[in-house]
């Protein structure tokens, strides 16, 4: 497939070409949340050997741990989990306690960066692509998303994000279209999952990541997994 002409292709032809020129050198960053496991559930029609991986933060929902376990079983994926650097993790709750990061932006970027960035480092270094989940409609921080872009924040290897031009209607027909398995959370109102303590529900009319780090503006709503370079 031709570098340039990403744009007009399917979320299916840019995981197709991903498997074929990546294998298992290709990673897919994983929250489980409703676009993830769409792409778990294309990978797995095209059989495609590509690596999947999630950061386990230490403080994700129940509900999270169960839809992984659900996807392993119906599609036998291997999951690989990066967690957090223990003594980081043991340091920030010994200093600043449990709830540091709703203090201030400071601290909450701290912890992300303790239970994100560094095991997405991590996670990162062994592989040549990533995919994503990234949409252009989930918000301000996100419209410009390319479908295929040189990742200048991780050693230039490819970002991929098949479904950068599908809408969340999209996304739901096809959950349903392929009874792909979802986590219980989308449906009490839950559009964007991240860690329990900082992710709740959302009104009707709402932003669809509006339940994400509810307590500030919309412009700073990124931990840091995907900065726009
Ligand atoms: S976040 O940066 O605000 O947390 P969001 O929840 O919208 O991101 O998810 C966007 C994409 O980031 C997901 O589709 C997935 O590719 C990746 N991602 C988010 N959280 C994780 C995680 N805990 N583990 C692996 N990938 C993740
Ligand atoms: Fe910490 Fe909240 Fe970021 Fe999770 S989302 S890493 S709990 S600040």
């Amino acid at each position: 497939m031709n570098h340039y002409n990403f744009e007009s292709k399917s979320a299916q032809e840019i995981l197709k070409w991903s498997i074929s020129e990546f294998g298992p050198k290709a990673g897919l960053a994983s929250s489980f949340g409703m676009e993830d496991m769409v792409i778990i559930d294309v990978l797995s029609q095209l059989k495609g050997d590509i690596t999947i991986f999630t950061l386990d933060t230490g403080r994700l929902h129940e509900e999270t741990y169960e839809v992984m376990e659900r996807a392993r079983s119906k599609y036998g994926v291997t999951i690989k989990v990066y967690f957090p650097n223990k003594e980081d993790v043991e340091n920030l709750q010994r200093n600043k306690g449990f709830f540091s990061f709703r203090e201030s932006m400071e601290n909450r970027k701290e912890c992300c960066s303790i239970r994100k960035i560094e095991p997405l480092n991590r996670a990162l270094s062994n592989l040549d692509a990533w995919i994503t989940g990234l949409r252009r409609d989930q918000g301000l921080t996100r419209v410009d998303v390319e479908k295929v872009a040189i990742d200048d924040n991780h050693n230039s290897i490819l970002k991929i994000n098949p479904l950068a031009d599908w809408s969340l209607k999209m996304i739901e027909e096809d959950i349903k279209i392929n009874d792909v398995p979802i986590n219980a959370l989308h449906k009490k109102n839950y559009p964007s999952i991240g860690c329990a303590p900082c992710t709740r529900s959302i009104e009707k009319g709402e932003d669809i990541r509006s339940g994400r780090w509810w307590w500030e503006n919309p412009e700073h709503k990124e931990c840091g997994l995907h900065p726009r370079s």
